[in-house]
C-alpha cells in the first residue's frame, strides 16, 4: 500500500505570541515539526508534503529537502490547506494521512495503529476515512463526534456549529486522518465553504456518511494528540516528551535520581547503571558508558564519555573522556578537550583543544589549551597554558611524567619533557629538556638528573 502524508503547518499561532512560526518553537532540543514529522516519516517512503504559510522561510530551510511544500497564500481552513497538497500527492498513492505539525506528542506507535485499522478495512469497497478520536471529559475547543444510532460516524461538527446536545458529547477529533486517496482527490475540492468563510476538512467526514461510505475510527490516548498553541502548552508538551525520554534511559537500565530536574535530549545515549543525579542538561549528540556518575548539576552537550567516569558540577562542550577518568566540582571542558584514561581533573579547571594522557592529575584552578599533555603529568595549582599572544595561538608540549609547579605560566610555543620539573611561580619561556628542573623569572634549568624510575624485575 503506498501512503502520502500532509503535515499542516501554515497557520499563524498567534496565542505564541512570536515573531517565529509556532511550528519551529523547539522541544526538548528539536523545532516542534521535527516530531511531527519524525512520527510520519517513520511510515511513508516519499517526504511528507508539508503545507506551510506563514513564517515558511524557516520552515523549509529547517526541513529542506526532507519534505515536499505546499504553499496556501490564504489560510481559509484545514479543508482548504489539504486541498493544496492534493497536486503533490503521488499518483498512485492508495492512502493519505493527514496531521498537525503543532502535535508533537503523537507518536510512531499511534499513527501505526491508525494506518493498521485503515490496512485492515482496505478490501472494502466503500472504505473512505480512518480517523482517530479522542475522549475527554472538557470537550473544549475540539470538533464533536456525531454518531448515528447504529453506532457508525456520521459527522464531526464544530464547536461553534454545535447544538446544546453536540456540545455535551465528549468523543472528539483530534485531526489526525487516513483517508482513502482516491475518495479524497473526488470530495475535496467539493467542501462548502462555512459560514466563516472557511474550507472545513471535518466536512468530509459528513460527506462520506451521506455517500454510503465508510469511517472507521481508533481511540487514541489523549496525551498523543495533545495541540499546542501557547507557551504554556509548549512546557507542558515538553515535559511530556522529557518524561518519556527518561523513562526509556531508566527502563534500560540508567539511575535517574530525580526525573523532574533532569533534561536529557531525544539524542543522547547512556549506558545501563550509570546514576544521573539532580539538576543534569545532557544534549546533542552525547554519549554516556556504562558505570557513571553524572552530576549533581552538570551540562554535557555533544561529548563523548567512556565507562566508569564521573562529572560532578561540571560543564562539558565537544569534549571526550576516557574510561576511568574523573571532572570537577565546577569545572568546564571545551572544544577538542580530550581527558585520557584516569585523568583527575579537580575544581575550577578549564581545558580546550588540548589532550590530556592517561593518569594526568590537574586538581585546582588551572587553563590548559592548545595542549598535549603526556602521561602522568602532574599540573600543579594555578598553572596556565599562555597559548594566545593576541594573534596566534601557540602550542604546549609536556612530556609524560613532567611535574609542573604551582602557578607556573607555560608561555607558548613551549616544550617541556619528560620528568622534567618546573619551580613554584615560574614563567617557562623557552623549551626545557628532558628531566630537568626549571624555576624563575623567566625560567631557567638549575638541574638535570635522570628520574627514570628503576625497572622492576629482570631485564633482557
Ligand atoms: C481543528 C478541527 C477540529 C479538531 C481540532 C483539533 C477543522 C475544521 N477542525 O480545529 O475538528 O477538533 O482541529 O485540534 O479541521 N491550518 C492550516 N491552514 C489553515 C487552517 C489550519 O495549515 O487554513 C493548520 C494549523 O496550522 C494547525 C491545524 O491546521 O496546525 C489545525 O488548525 P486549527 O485552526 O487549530 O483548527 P481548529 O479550529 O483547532
Ligand atoms: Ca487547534
Amino acid at each position: 500500500m503506498k501512503i502520502t502524508a500532509v503535515l499542516l503547518a501554515a497557520g499563524y499561532g498567534t496565542r505564541m505570541k512570536s515573531e517565529y512560526p509556532k511550528v519551529m518553537h523547539p522541544l526538548m532540543g528539536r523545532p516542534m515539526i521535527d516530531w511531527a514529522m519524525r512520527a510520519v516519516e517513520s511510515l511513508v517512503d516519499a517526504p511528507p508534503i508539508v503545507v506551510v504559510g506563514h513564517g515558511q522561510e524557516l520552515v523549509r530551510s529547517y526541513l529542506r529537502d526532507r519534505a515536499v511544500y505546499a504553499e496556501q497564500q490564504e489560510l481559509l481552513g484545514t479543508g482548504h490547506a489539504v486541498l493544496q497538497a492534493l497536486p503533490s500527492v503521488a499518483q498512485d498513492a492508495d492512502a493519505v494521512i493527514v496531521t498537525y505539525a503543532d502535535m508533537p506528542l503523537l507518536t510512531q506507535a499511534t499513527l501505526r495503529r491508525l494506518l493498521d485499522l485503515y490496512r485492515t478495512h482496505a478490501s472494502s469497497p466503500t472504505l473512505a476515512i480512518a480517523m482517530l478520536t479522542v475522549k475527554r471529559e472538557n470537550p473544549q475547543g475540539f470538533g464533536r463526534i456525531v454518531r448515528r444510532s447504529d453506532g457508525s460516524v456520521a459527522a464531526i461538527v464544530e464547536e461553534t456549529d454545535c447544538t446544546p446536545e453536540q456540545l455535551a458529547i465528549q468523543e472528539l477529533n483530534p485531526g489526525v486522518y487516513c483517508f482513502h486517496a482516491a475518495w479524497l482527490r473526488q470530495n475535496l475540492p467539493y467542501i462548502p465553504r462555512s459560514a466563516k468563510g472557511e474550507y472545513y476538512l471535518t466536512d468530509l467526514v459528513s460527506m462520506a456518511a451521506s455517500q454510503g461510505r465508510q469511517i472507521v475510527t481508533l481511540e487514541a490516548p489523549l496525551e498523543d494528540v495533545y495541540g499546542v498553541n501557547n507557551r504554556v502548552h509548549l512546557a507542558e508538551a515538553e515535559a511530556i516528551l522529557r518524561r518519556r525520554i527518561l523513562e526509556r534511559h531508566m527502563l534500560e537500565g540508567v539511575t535517574i535520581v530525580d526525573p523532574f530536574s533532569t533534561y536529557i535530549e531525544d539524542t543522547v545515549q547512556i549506558g545501563a547503571d550509570t546514576t544521573i543525579w539532580p539538576g543534569c542538561l545532557l544534549q546533542g549528540a552525547t554519549v554516556i558508558g556504562r558505570h557513571c556518575t553524572i552530576g549533581p548539576y552538570s551540562q554535557i552537550i555533544d561529548t563523548q564519555i567512556a565507562d566508569h567516569c564521573r562529572v560532578v558540577y561540571s560543564v562539558l562542550e565537544q569534549a571526550r573522556m576516557d574510561q576511568g577518568s574523573e571532572i570537577g566540582p565546577f569545572s568546564h571542558l571545551r572544544k577538542g578537550a580530550h581527558l585520557g584514561e584516569n585523568v583527575h581533573m579537580g575544581n575550577f579547571g578549564e581545558v580546550k583543544d588540548s589532550y590530556l594522557g592517561p593518569g594526568v592529575k590537574m586538581g585546582h584552578f588551572s587553563y590548559i589549551g592548545n595542549a598535549e599533555v603526556g602521561a602522568n603529568v602532574n599540573i600543579g595549582a594555578g598553572t596556565i597554558t599562555c597559548n594566545y599572544d593576541g594573534v596566534h595561538k601557540s602550542k604546549t608540549i609536556i612530556g609524560d611524567h613532567a611535574f609542573i609547579g604551582s602557578d607556573t605560566m607555560l608561555v607558548a610555543p613551549v616544550v617541556v619533557g619528560e620528568f622534567a620539573r618546573t619551580g613554584a611561580g615560574s614563567v617557562v619561556t623557552r623549551d626545557i629538556p628532558a628531566h630537568a628542573t626549571a624555576y624563575g623569572v623567566p625560567a631557567r634549568v638549575h638541574k638535570v638528573e635522570d628520574r627514570t624510575p628503576p625497572q622492576g624485575g629482570a631485564e633482557e
